[in-house]
């Protein structure tokens, strides 16, 4: 039987600085650690410690894995000083990813803020590979300045896609961007306060089409109440919730929100399921 908490020895094959903090790594598993988009994997570094992180990349590709990943504290910090060649563990993946078929036959709008795109480049390329499967992509990414924005080299790729379109938005002005600027809201509402480009009212058929949103807690509460305001259902929006975690799988309580357990129940949970929590984000 496949021991779950049993770390995979995985070789760091390359490793891409995406922004001043952020660095997406590709990593070899000695066995295959296949996932869904959504899904998440812990990471260890030796003799530091372990986090949960969602790859960022195609959940198509096997034999390979890419994760996004902010630095922030000890692992991370960690994990950056090492080098192509070096090993880690990696073990999952755990939790509920996205249900692609429930997508078919939809518009399908992404809302990321920082490096909430990470997860979403995962289910953006399993998206891209049946695209002819979904009405519209609608891809919508704000970042606190130019140079916090990921995947700079990916995004105007993306924008080719058939039926995709890809929106950005800054926090604040600044010298060097010409485009939408304000928190990732303004790419919903059809009247950003400060904007050098047009932003057209949400072209979507709101009853119908579904959202999928990742970012920091404050952008999934604000994004979360304009969708509903705009008439998504609760159901069709699907938000990657992310809570302190120790097994990730379901047994040491860590991450429990009401009868949840973020880690197997989630991280992608419906607005229908989180609707009874006061502060669910
Ligand atoms: C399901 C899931 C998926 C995730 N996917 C990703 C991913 O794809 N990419 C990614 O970069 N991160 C992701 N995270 C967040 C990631 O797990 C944490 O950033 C990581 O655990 C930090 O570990 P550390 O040892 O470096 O920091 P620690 O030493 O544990 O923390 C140091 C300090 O940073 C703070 N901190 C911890 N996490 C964050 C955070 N996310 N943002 C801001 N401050 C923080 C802590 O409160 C503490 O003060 C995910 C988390 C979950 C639960
Ligand atoms: S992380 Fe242990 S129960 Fe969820």
């Amino acid at each position: 039987m496949k021991n779950l908490y049993r770390p995979i020895e995985s070789v760091i094959e390359d490793i891409k600085p995406e922004t001043p903090n952020i660095t997406t790594y590709r990593f070899r598993p000695k066995e295959p650690v296949t996932f869904a988009a959504g899904q998440f994997v812990e990471l260890t570094v030796p003799g530091v410690g372990e986090a949960p992180f969602t790859p960022s990349s195609n959940p198509n590709v096997k034999d390979t894995l890419e994760i996004t990943i902010m630095r922030v504290g000890t692992v991370t910090a960690a994990l950056e000083k090492m080098k192509v060649g070096d090993t880690v563990g990696l073990r999952g993946p755990y939790g509920k990813g996205y249900n692609m078929e429930d997508f078919y036959g939809k518009e399908v709008l992404i809302m990321g803020g920082g490096v909430g795109l990470a997860p979403l480049r995962s289910l953006i390329l399993a998206l891209f590979d049946e695209i002819d499967k979904f009405k519209k992509i609608s891809i919508r990414y704000g970042a606190r300045t130019p140079e916090d924005i990921v995947y700079r080299d990916l995004l105007p790729e993306w924008e080719k896609m058939k039926n995709t379109e890809v929106l950005l938005t800054i926090d604040e002005p600044h010298p060097e961007w010409s485009g939408t600027v304000g928190v990732v809201t303004v790419l919903l509402d059809g009247l950003p306060l400060l904007t050098t480009v047009d932003v057209e009212d949400l072209p979507f058929h709101a009853e119908s089409a579904v959202a999928c949103v990742c970012g920091p807690p404050i952008m999934l509460k604000f994004v979360n109440m304009t969708l509903l305001e705009k008439g998504f259902k609760p159901e069709n929006i699907y938000h990657s919730m992310e809570r302190n975690m120790s097994c990730g799988l379901g047994k040491c309580g860590h991450c429990m929100m009401g009868e949840y357990y973020i880690c197997k129940d989630g991280p992608v949970m419906t607005a229908a399921q989180i609707a009874k929590f006061e502060d669910p984000f």
